[in-house]
């Protein structure tokens, strides 16, 4: 019989400080960083994003989400044989974000590893994780994305500082003799990495090189609504099926317009596309699993629909997952 995955819990956690985006022109307005809450919200539907606390990293961030994600499945820690991590901001250089997250969680002994696709993280660990699943390496994993970003933000540069949030998502992924992933779609074309990158790096003791994010909006924004489309079509396609049978679209939470025009060009209604992002700002590889969670505990996306999950972001990667609930 065919081994497949399927999501059996979700689970999500931002952290307690919340900046409208009035909090937040206030606060940049004190360094004469002008903005204003119309930019913001017209511009990318932003409305508010969470900041962690200095002493908070995207490991703690991380484990709150998987301790929710296991409770929702009915799954102990110690059963857990596989954890993948998706981030861009670890906690330090090495060890990975996955190592510190397992020993806080009590999970030890497993395989545990990062995955750096910047904002497409969750989808390439999703699909990691699914792989390993149906090969037997691996029966019940956790997948978590879990950012800091307002560490990497130049809080001088309005263009970017009012986008990011922080906080993490987080699935449980458990072998099953029905599906689960229908089908995945994963891309990365390095010759964009200029266009979105945190270009500093650490050499003989010093940060070498600008370690604040730097983005071209406008070029990153042309290629996502472009690829995003492509990704759709071709996961839906390698499953049969077409975007009339979707459920609901969970994007990576960027910028509303990016979802709108996916949505679009999918003819799909935007009552049929998952939004936090006015909530949470783009958390990276976050997003996407804090959209999950959402809509799971709100009642919205229920077993047995169809999701088609999409993710963007720096390398430039993308990519898609369709599944079954
Ligand atoms: O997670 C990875 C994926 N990342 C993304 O999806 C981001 C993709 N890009 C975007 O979402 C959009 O390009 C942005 C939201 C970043 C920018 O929106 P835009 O409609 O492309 O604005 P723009 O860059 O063309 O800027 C328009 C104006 C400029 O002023 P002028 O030159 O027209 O006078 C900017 O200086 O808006 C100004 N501006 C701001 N004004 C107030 C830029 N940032 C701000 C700001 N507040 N925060």
């Amino acid at each position: 019989m065919r081994r497949y995955s399927r999501i059996t819990g979700t689970g999500s956690y931002l952290p307690p400080r919340r900046l409208t985006n009035a909090d937040l022109a206030e606060e940049l307005a004190a360094s004469g960083v002008e903005t204003s809450d119309d930019w913001i919200v017209e511009r990318t539907g932003i409305r508010a994003r969470h900041f962690a606390a200095a002493d908070v990293c995207s490991s703690d961030l991380g484990v709150e989400a998987a301790r929710r994600a296991l409770d929702a499945a009915g799954v102990l820690a110690q059963d857990i044989d596989l954890i993948i991590v998706a981030t861009s901001t670890p906690d330090m250089v090495f060890p990975s974000t996955a190592c510190i997250l397992q020993n806080k969680l009590g999970a030890n002994g497993c395989p545990a590893f990062d995955v750096q696709a910047v904002c497409s993280g969750f989808i390439y660990a999703l699909t990691v994780a699914d792989a390993m699943i149906q090969t037997g390496s691996a029966s019940k994993a956790l997948v978590i994305g879990a950012e800091v970003f307002s560490r990497i933000l130049d809080f001088k540069d309005r263009t970017t500082c009012v986008l990011f949030g922080d906080g993490a998502g987080a699935v449980v992924l458990e072998a099953s003799d029905t599906p689960g992933i229908l089908a995945s779609d994963l891309h990365a074309d390095g010759k964009h990495v200029g266009i979105l990158c945190v270009p500093g790096h650490v050499s003989g003791g010093s940060v070498l090189g600008d370690p604040l994010l730097k983005m071209d909006g406008q070029a990153v924004f042309k290629l996502a609504v472009g690829v995003l489309d492509e990704a759709a079509r071709a996961t839906l396609a390698k499953a049969g099926k077409t975007a009339a049978d979707i459920d609901w679209l969970i994007p990576h939470q960027a910028n509303i317009r990016i979802m709108q025009s996916t949505a679009r060009k999918l003819k799909l209604p935007m009552d049929k596309v998952i939004v936090t992002v006015d909530q949470h700002g783009n958390t990276s590889a976050a997003s996407i699993p804090l959209a999950l969670d959402t809509a799971v505990r709100s009642g919205r996306v229920v077993p047995g629909q169809l999701l088609l999950l999409e993710g963007v972001g720096g390398g430039f990667t993308w990519g898609a997952v369709l599944l079954n609930m």
